[in-house]
């Protein structure tokens, strides 16, 4: 073979080498979308998978649940975190008492539970016509309502003083009651509502003098845990003053009323009979709590307490 034959077969095998690298080593570029098509499902099998899934799992979830969600980025942990402080806020739940449940009320429900049994708690929402004030729930130190007004009916004393006041709600839902009693025949007269704190002190100090402190817890409230002092409760008597804040009182044409009507008004019987263990409190058939219509019917309509319509623990003693 000649030189110059040779030199073109080397040539031609160079090119035919030249366009065989080149046609296998040219897809490359094709080959890299395939790649970025099959890493959304097959590829990220592994590690994007994890991170993936969670992030559009949480946009489609949260966002629709509670809009802070965005405070949870997909970030992992930290919003699982984040949720469970958020939710309470967003749900009427059970830690924040009260309230929980939906109910408007719920503002004062209280945490009740197992762990909190004999502790004294401090009522988080002493203005909510629904706080719950008994043995357990304090009312804050020094508290006073701020809308305290004299109800338009009859008490069995005459002057304008502190204990013939009420907060204006209950007041107002008060006269009602009254003008539906009379109507029936039934003539109510006040006997005590609002107390201070200092008031109570005193009287509860008075009858821990007479009666010793364990009896006279029975139906004496310590100071700060009397519903007295929410404005919201008051001592009701026949306008004869028989049997006024008495055992005696009970059966009375007036009790009777009272005990059938006052959820109407939104008013419940505070300290049933039978229900001791539970209120902690002697039976006051006397003495009547505003909580607002729909609670009061409620309650009435179950023969139940207020402690059992917060699912509270008993405070017996
Ligand atoms: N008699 C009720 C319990 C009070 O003192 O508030
Ligand atoms: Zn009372």
């Amino acid at each position: 073979m000649s030189r110059t034959a040779k030199v073109i077969i080397l040539f031609i095998a160079v090119i035919a080498v030249g366009w065989g690298i080149g046609k296998y080593t040219s897809p490359s570029p094709s080959a890299s979308q395939e790649e970025g098509a099959s890493a959304g499902t097959g590829d990220g099998v592994l590690a994007p998978p994890v991170a993936d899934p969670e992030a559009s799992a949480e946009p489609s979830a949260v966002p629709v649940a509670t809009p802070q969600a965005t405070a949870a980025p997909q970030q992992t942990g930290s919003g699982t975190e984040d949720e469970p402080s958020a939710a309470p806020t967003a749900k009427p739940e059970p830690t924040e008492k009260p309230a929980a449940t939906s109910r408007p009320a719920a503002t004062a429900k209280p945490s009740g539970g197992s762990g909190s049994e004999g502790a004294e708690l401090t009522a988080a929402e002493p203005d909510s016509v629904t706080v719950m004030v008994n043995k357990q729930y304090k009312l804050p130190d020094g508290y006073k309502p701020a809308d305290l007004v004299y109800p338009e009916v009859p008490f069995l004393f005459s002057e304008k003083i502190e204990k013939r006041m009420m907060r204006k709600t209950a007041a107002s839902a008060l006269e009602k009651m009254f003008a539906g009693a009379k109507s029936d025949g039934i003539h109510l007269a006040g006997v005590s509502a609002y107390r201070s704190e200092k008031t109570q002190t005193t009287l509860f100090n008075n009858y821990v003098k007479r009666d010793g402190e364990d009896k006279a817890r029975t139906y004496s409230a310590v100071p700060g845990h009397s519903e007295h002092q929410t404005g919201l409760a008051i001592d009701i008597s026949g306008s004869d003053g028989k049997c006024a804040a008495e055992s005696c009182f009970g059966g009375t044409k007036e009790a009777e009323w009272l005990a059938a009507h006052a959820a109407e008004y939104g008013f419940i019987i505070r300290y049933p009979e039978g229900k001791q263990a539970i209120t902690g409190y002697k039976y006051e058939p006397w003495h009547v709590r505003y909580v607002g219509q729909e609670i009061a019917g409620d309650i009435a309509e179950r023969g139940i307490t207020l402690e059992e319509y917060y699912d509270a623990v008993p405070v017996s003693n």
